[in-house]
């Protein structure tokens, strides 16, 4: 049986995440996709959360990756922490076999155990309706691609522990390595 084993990323695996975001968002009008420079300077910035670089070793290869990073939601209460879901990627080789869905799940119970509360993702309903994502914009959640409707969802976290705080509603603002993509 091929193991599966889900776990952030160390820096041995920036080489392999590359070339699983290259060929997951490959297009023949590109050399190096917009994903993968993202993700690289995402790291390197104040957005990253080390624990939420999910990656999926499948057979002792890297297959999968999901990352989650800060963004942060503005309204006239003040400013407060959310999370960004994305790249979410598979090697086109595994592909269809569950891992982008274990991936992903892992990230969200590694956000959920660090307390936090609010992810927005931007991509098909159809992939992200079954981790219980939804329309932002029915959420008072604003942002660059709020116009696109049912594209940009958000999810909420269940709270892990009493006393944390609520939600956060307004305009989502994301860091400058996400103008690229
Ligand atoms: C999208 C992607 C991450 C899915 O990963 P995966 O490991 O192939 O998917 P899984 O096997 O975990 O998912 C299984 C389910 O998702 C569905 N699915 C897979 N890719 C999908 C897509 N692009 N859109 C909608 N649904 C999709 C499958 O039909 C399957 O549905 P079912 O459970 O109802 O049968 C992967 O196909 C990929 O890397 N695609 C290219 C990059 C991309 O588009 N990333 C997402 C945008 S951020």
């Amino acid at each position: 049986m091929t193991t599966l084993r889900l776990r952030p990323e160390d820096p041995a695996d920036t080489g392999a995440i590359r070339r699983v975001l290259a060929a997951a968002f490959a297009r023949p009008d590109v050399t190096t996709p917009p994903e993968v420079r993202l993700v690289d300077e995402l790291r390197g910035s104040d957005a990253w959360l080390p624990e939420l670089a999910m990656v999926a070793e499948y057979g002792g290869e890297i297959a999968g990756y999901a990352l989650l990073s800060r963004v942060t939601v503005g309204s006239d209460a003040g400013s407060a922490p959310a999370l960004a879901l994305g790249p979410v990627a598979v090697a086109p080789h595994r592909q269809r076999i569950g891992l982008g869905v274990s991936t992903v799940q892992a990230a969200l119970e590694a956000a959920t155990e660090l307390g936090e509360r609010l992810v927005v993702v931007l991509g098909d309903p159809a992939y992200y309706r079954r981790f219980g994502f939804s329309r932002a914009d029915r959420m008072g959640l604003t942002s660059p691609w709020s116009g696109l409707g049912e594209p940009w969802q958000a999810l909420v976290l269940p709270p892990s522990t009493s006393g944390e705080p609520p939600v956060p509603r307004g305009e989502v603002f994301f860091p400058p390595p996400w103008s690229k993509v």
